[in-house]
């Protein structure tokens, strides 16, 4: 497993470098869940498919930009599915982007996920690793990404980031959404999946949703490549993860780029999301 850390460490140099001077605009193809893909998801991802070619533990990959899996070793022991570049529209305006990877065993399913790791581009670049029930905290500096800390969530938070439109979103969400603000919560939302998860685990807690909705029942974001690999994270940091009535660790997956709809949090506001989403059907 340390290896798959270190090949992640020397990608996310690599990928920092694409994103400080790459070309921002779109390519010419779609990926498979149909998004136009820029050039950066694209060098991103080969960058990433290079390093974990020579790893010997490594019997699969998946990309979130590509259409199927990739053998590497048949007597690997880990597969992965990764993210190359989440949220790469956002480079353009300078916001935060990340990478998202989900290790697994035997195959790609939510309850075979043993490690998950993100990578936040950001005003500095952190990486969080979740392994044997801990979640830690590491930042780049002097070209080598150096321990910061430990993370762990408090049992109920402050921030609320929600995905979608609300002309979208269902009667049960707003509902949600309206009782949590009149609760106080601050709203978070930065329309990046990795810098909005990683404010809310290191602020200590709160609520990242993105619900099923009117036009996509199942939601936007991927199982394989988005959602378990936090869920992974939220569950070692003390926090959950739900589809809004489960746990997101009994999701089944049919295909790899199935979506579904997807809740992070700390336990109070997870509680709160089934109690709400129990009631209101
Ligand atoms: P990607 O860039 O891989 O296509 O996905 C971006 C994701 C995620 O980061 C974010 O939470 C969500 O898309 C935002 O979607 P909305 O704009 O619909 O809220
Ligand atoms: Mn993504
Ligand atoms: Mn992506």
């Amino acid at each position: 497993m340390e290896e798959i850390f270190e090949a992640i460490k020397i990608a996310s140099k690599e990928i920092k470098e694409v994103i400080l001077l790459g070309d921002t605009a779109k390519s010419e193809n779609e990926n498979s869940t149909g998004d136009t893909q820029l050039k950066l998801d694209i060098a991103s991802d080969i960058i990433i498919e290079k390093v974990f070619k020579r790893i010997p533990s490594i019997k699969e990959i998946v990309s979130e930009e590509q259409e199927s899996i990739v053998s590497l070793n048949e007597d690997g022991e880990y597969l992965i599915a990764y993210d190359p570049l989440d949220g790469s529209s956002l480079v353009d305006v300078n916001l935060s982007v990340g990478s998202i990877y989900g290790i697994y065993k035997d195959n790609f399913s939510a309850k075979n996920i043993v490690a998950s790791v993100y990578v936040v581009f950001g005003p500095r670049v952190e990486m969080v690793i979740a392994y044997e029930n801990k979640v830690q905290l590491f930042r780049l500096s002097n070209d080598e990404f150096k321990y910061v800390k430990d993370i762990k969530l408090n049992d109920a938070g402050n921030l609320n980031a929600t995905g979608s439109t609300q002309m979208n979103w269902t009667q049960t969400h707003k509902t949600l959404v309206n009782e949590m603000f009149k609760d106080g919560y601050y709203l978070r939302y930065s329309g990046g999946m990795v810098p909005d998860l990683h404010q809310i685990l290191l602020k200590g807690g709160g609520l990242f949703s993105y619900p099923g909705t009117a036009d996509k029942p199942k939601g936007k974001l991927r199982q394989l490549f988005e959602v378990f690999p936090f869920a992974f994270t939220y569950k070692c940091a003390g926090g959950d993860a739900i589809d809004g009535s489960k746990s997101i660790f009994e999701v089944e997956t049919t295909h790899i780029h199935d979506t579904t709809p997807c809740f992070f949090g700390s336990l109070s506001e997870i509680n709160r999301v089934l109690k709400v989403y129990s009631n209101n059907g």
